[in-house]
């Protein structure tokens, strides 16, 4: 009896930061409306929040930056990210721990664990993602943010600026290994899809340069902002949370854009936008950190807005 009426898990179903597969299950579009301005309206509150994912702003081009920029006065990066909904930062690790980052990967790559991980195995994401099919294999451990101290600090100066408050979180090392390349609908991640109908931000740190072949991160600029009228649309009527190339209109596909990046890059993205995983075009090994922030920033951040502003 007990069980059922333990008020935590009630909490924890509430505390989360809201998917679009729980939208797309009221069938009710007025309903849908009315939760979805109900989430904007909040995110509003939130002023660092309202910068990024509502106000407009002045056409910005640039989105590659060296390191430094991203503490210039000038604040020009941060303006281009809240334009574009993407940034590629630069040169971002000194040798010996960019060397540090490629090590922890060795380990995983060799299944020779030595450090200190979250959790001692290796999870196989692929056979979670996708199934039986075995084109590309993904490995994926985590680690605490402790060990990658630059990084850490990187990612409490950028949350700080978007959500108001430095958001911790946890290092999650991404091994995608190319057994057969790929076709372009391989899978639903390797299509333009959301994370989140509401504002989410990935950051991505590359140790490895990143070219066309070896499947770089791919986003549609401006599509993070949440009165973008396809966007609107799209999480109003869609049945699913991925989007067919075919159903992609002009100006969407002219603001694509395909991370392509030197060795030691951060990718500062906000993932609520319509983003995917190019796919491999020749068997390659790609090694990501990913650092994501729904856990600590959910629901009941966003109602909280006053501690933010
Ligand atoms: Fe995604």
């Amino acid at each position: 009896m007990f069980k059922y009426l333990n008020p935590k898990k009630y909490i924890n179903f509430f505390k989360q930061y809201p998917r679009l597969q729980n939208l797309l299950k009221l069938n009710n579009k007025t309903t849908r409306l009315m939760l979805m301005n109900y989430y904007f309206n909040l995110v509003k509150k939130n002023k660092n929040l309202k910068n990024f994912f509502l106000d407009g702003s002045n056409e910005i081009n640039q989105i590659n930056f060296k390191i430094e920029e991203l503490y210039n006065e000038n604040n020009l990066l941060f303006k281009s990210l809240a334009h574009n909904g993407i940034v590629i930062v630069e040169n971002v690790l000194s040798f010996e721990e960019k060397q540090k980052v490629l090590n922890f990967f060795s380990e995983i790559e060799k299944k020779n664990i030595s450090s200190d991980w979250i959790d001692k195995s290796i999870i196989d994401s692929s056979s979670i993602k996708y199934k039986d099919s075995n084109k590309v294999k993904i490995s994926c451990m985590k680690k605490n943010i402790k060990y990658l101290p630059s990084l850490s600090r990187l990612n409490d100066y950028v949350t700080k600026k978007i959500f108001g408050k430095k958001i911790n979180t946890v290092a999650e090392f991404f091994l995608h290994e190319c057994i057969d390349t790929e076709t372009p609908d391989s899978y639903e991640d390797t299509k333009f899809h959301i994370d989140r109908y509401l504002p989410c931000l990935k950051i991505i740190y590359t140790p490895n340069k990143i070219n066309e072949a070896s499947a770089p991160f791919g986003f549609i600029k401006k599509t993070h902002k949440l009165n973008n009228e396809f966007m609107r649309n799209f999480t109003l009527n869609s049945k699913k949370f991925f989007i067919d190339d075919e159903h992609l209109t002009l100006d969407l596909k002219n603001n694509e854009v395909s991370t392509i990046c030197p060795e030691n890059s951060l990718i500062i993205s906000f993932t609520n936008g319509f983003h995917k995983r190019n796919i491999f075009l020749e068997k390659n090994v790609r090694k990501m950190i990913f650092f994501q922030f729904t856990n600590n920033f959910n629901f009941f951040s966003l109602l909280n807005y006053k501690k933010y502003n």
